[in-house]
């Protein structure tokens, strides 16, 4: 927070988007978003999901006032999406961040320093944190037309962070990371929250954003489809999974697991799943004992986030 600004409770609040785009030769418009209505609350990671072609990106260029909308408003921390004071307290990373080739990394995260008013000392400190978040600071040097698909992203996201931003927006952050960057990315996205900010972003890695999301919205052609925690989201399972190893399949035991309504699904050679309900998991232990029957794992049948997104979505 800057200032003695107070921070409203409500970073982004969206009413009623639509957008309608032009198709050509065509009468009808595409509806890219519809009457979507939307708040996200002051700190805290938004995870905005949705397939290919959902709206996200439409969203996001509503949001930041870079696209009008055809219906509908949106207010960033209470001030119209169009208000400059709004826009000055946002870091934006774009879905495929564009820099002129010729310029380094360090010219680029010092070009956005000076777009979000900073100068002097405070601009170099926060330059060279962000470069060195971003791991990119070895690299600083490196003009853009030599940098990596990854190291390009990488890039993006210091010029998002460098004006240290209450809400940081962004369109896909992992896009072009490889998977110890990604992890690295979850590890700044975890600190920045730690430190109060607020993080809207857009993705479709799910797995790897249901550990860092607070909050997600799931987006299907243009419309919010669900919108919570993930624990509200996914669907608790009425069950547990048991992985077993066994040296040969055993009648006895998949006919007690049969009795008790639950099932066994052979999973490669000297393996198997049992599907029992929750209530029964000691006296499966038991019966595994008994049968010799070494267990592997159990886990809960509660939907994972992909789960639920593949349901919502279909
Ligand atoms: N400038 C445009 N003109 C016409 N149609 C567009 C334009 N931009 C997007 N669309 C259409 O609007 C719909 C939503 O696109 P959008 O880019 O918002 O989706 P997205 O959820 O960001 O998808 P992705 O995950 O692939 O990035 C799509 O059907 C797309 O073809
Ligand atoms: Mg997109």
């Amino acid at each position: 927070m800057k200032g003695n600004q107070t921070m409203p409770n409500t970073a982004i609040r969206i009413q009623q988007f639509t957008k309608e785009y032009p198709v050509p030769r065509q009468k009808e418009k595409r509806v890219a978003v519809s009457n979507l209505t939307l708040a996200v609350p002051t700190g805290g990671l938004f995870g905005f999901l949705g397939p290919n072609g959902a709206g996200k990106t439409t969203t996001i260029k509503m949001l930041l006032g870079f696209l009008p909308p055809t219906v509908g408003e949106a207010w960033l921390f209470d001030r119209p999406v169009g208000d400059d004071r709004a826009r000055q307290r946002v870091g934006y990373l774009p879905e495929q961040p564009y820099f002129p080739k010729f310029l380094s990394a360090l010219e680029v995260v010092k070009a956005h320093a000076g777009l979000s008013g900073l100068a002097g000392n405070r601009a170099k400190e926060r330059i060279e944190l962000c470069l060195r978040q971003v791991n990119m600071w070895d690299n600083r040097h490196m003009i853009l037309s030599k940098c990596s698909k990854g190291m390009t992203q990488r890039v993006g996201l210091a010029s998002a962070l460098v004006g240290d931003p209450d809400l940081l927006i962004m369109d896909e952050p992992s896009s072009g990371l490889d998977p110890l960057g990604r992890k690295e990315l979850r590890e700044l996205l975890t600190a920045l929250k730690n430190d109060g900010k607020t993080i809207f972003l857009s993705s479709h890695l799910l797995s790897e954003m249901e550990s860092v999301c607070d909050r997600v919205g799931v987006m299907a052609r243009g419309k919010l489809v669900a919108c919570g925690t993930p624990a509200e989201i996914t669907r608790a399972g009425d069950g547990v999974r048991v992985q077993i190893e066994q040296a040969e399949r055993d009648e006895v035991l998949n006919t007690q697991i049969a009795d008790w309504g639950g099932s066994v699904e052979a999973a490669g050679e000297g393996s198997a799943y049992l599907r029992v309900p929750s209530a029964l998991v000691y006296k499966v232990m038991g019966l595994l004992e008994t049968r010799r029957a070494r267990l592997v794992a159990v886990t809960s049948q509660r939907e994972t986030l992909e789960d639920a997104f593949l349901r919502l979505v279909s």
